[in-house]
This record gives C-alpha cells, structure tokens and sequence, in this order.
C-alpha cells in the first residue's frame, strides 16, 4: 500500500473516531475550542487551583481550549495570558491576551511579563510536539519542554503559587515528579477522564510553590 493510501485511510479512521467522541461532540455544543477543555475542567473540579482575580499563564495554549475555561475560572478580575507558536484565532473574551511565542525563545520571560506587569497565580502548560510517531522520540521531545515549564515557574510564578503540566509517561516522567516535588509542597499525578483512551499523557498538579 502506498504512503499516502494509508495516511488518507489513518485521517478516515481519526475523523470517524472523533464524530463518536462524547468530548468533542460537547466541545462543539457548548461552544469550547477544543476537547481538551474539558481536562481542565476535571483538574479544576479536583483540585482548586485557580480562583477570582489570578494572573494565570497558559503555555501551548492554541487553538484556546484551556484559555476559555481559565478565562471563565478567574473572572473579569483576573487575566490570562496564553502562549504558543501557532496564532490563536480571537476568543473575544477580554481578560485574555495571546502571544506567538516559542517556549524555547531566550526572551520568554521578558516577552511575558512585559504582556502580565506581574508574576503569576497558576502556570498551566498542555505543551505537546509534533508527533513524529516514533514513541522515544517524541517522549524525549516532551520531557525537555516540561522541563523548560519548570526552570520558567522558578521566574515567572508567584510564591505559593501552582502549576498543571502535561507529562508523557516514560522513562523521563519519574525525574520530573521528582524535580517537581523538590519546588511544590504539594505534588499529584491525574489523569482526567477526557484523556483518550490509550494516550500516555497525565497532569501534574503542583501547589504551594516554595520559591526557591
Ligand atoms: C495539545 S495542544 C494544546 C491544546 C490547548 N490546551 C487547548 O485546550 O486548546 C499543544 C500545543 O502546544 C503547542 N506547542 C508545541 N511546541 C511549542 C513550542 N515550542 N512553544 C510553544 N507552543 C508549542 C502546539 O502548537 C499546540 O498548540
């Protein structure tokens, strides 16, 4: 079979899987951007992390899933700010703000805390590669932008602050539980219900930033 019969074949099959995908098909309803809204929403329903009036910073935020359940989360009061290196299209909501921007940019801090004036509430990062479908490699990938997540949250969150970062299970996933551990008083593995099936992602759900 050729490349491109079974690339056309694999789309068939993915684009007739998310038609029966109870997530999706409510993330159409209920006006979200994507599924994954709705993996915020159980971390949220979990653990409370994110309340009136936070400045919360949303790292590979694009298309905007997880911006408008911050967005709903920390009020008129509040602001959230997301970044990611595909644009997102206008949400419309106004204590949102947007900036195209690699995680890796040597400027991040700078660019972000030029955009927020202010440390942060929350961190939150669903920050996933390019699949390149061989599993070591895009594991790799993954680790080293978490852990580009963690060096940011010792400049950019606020004492006491927290942090939910995606972590593909792996051989580099039990390192960051312990680095992650090492700055939060309070550090939990989950895995929202709205995580498809078979997918090797969990969230790490960190509280009480240590600031040090
Ligand atoms: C799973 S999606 C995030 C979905 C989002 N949480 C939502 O609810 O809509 C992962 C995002 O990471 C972004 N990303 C990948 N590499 C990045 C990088 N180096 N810097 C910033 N964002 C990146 C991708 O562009 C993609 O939008």
């Amino acid at each position: 079979m050729a490349w491109g019969e079974r690339t056309l074949k694999s789309k068939r099959r993915w684009l007739q899987e998310r038609k029966r995908d109870p997530y999706f098909l409510l993330a159409k309803k209920e006006g979200y951007r994507s599924r994954a809204s709705y993996k915020l929403k159980q971390i949220l329903g979990e653990y409370r992390l994110i309340r009136k009036g936070d400045f919360v910073l949303d790292i590979g935020c694009a298309p905007g899933g997880w911006l408008q359940v911050a967005s709903e989360a920390v009020g008129e009061t509040g602001l959230v700010i997301g970044v990611d290196i595909k644009r997102v299209e206008n949400l419309g909501l106004e204590n949102i703000k947007t900036i195209l921007l690699d995680v890796f940019d040597e400027g991040f801090v700078e660019r972000v805390l030029k955009e927020s004036k202010n440390k942060f509430d929350v961190i939150l990062s669903d920050l996933s590669p390019n699949m390149s479908g061989i599993y070591e490699l895009d594991h790799a990938r993954q680790i080293e932008m978490v852990e580009r997540v963690i060096q940011l949250s010792r400049e950019l969150l606020k004492v006491g602050g927290s942090m939910v970062v995606k972590v593909f299970e792996g051989e580099g996933s039990d390192r960051i539980y312990r680095n992650v551990s090492k700055l939060f008083r309070f550090v939990k593995r989950f895995k929202p219900k709205a995580s498809r099936r078979g997918s090797s992602e969990f969230y790490l759900v960190a509280k009480f930033f240590k600031g040090f």
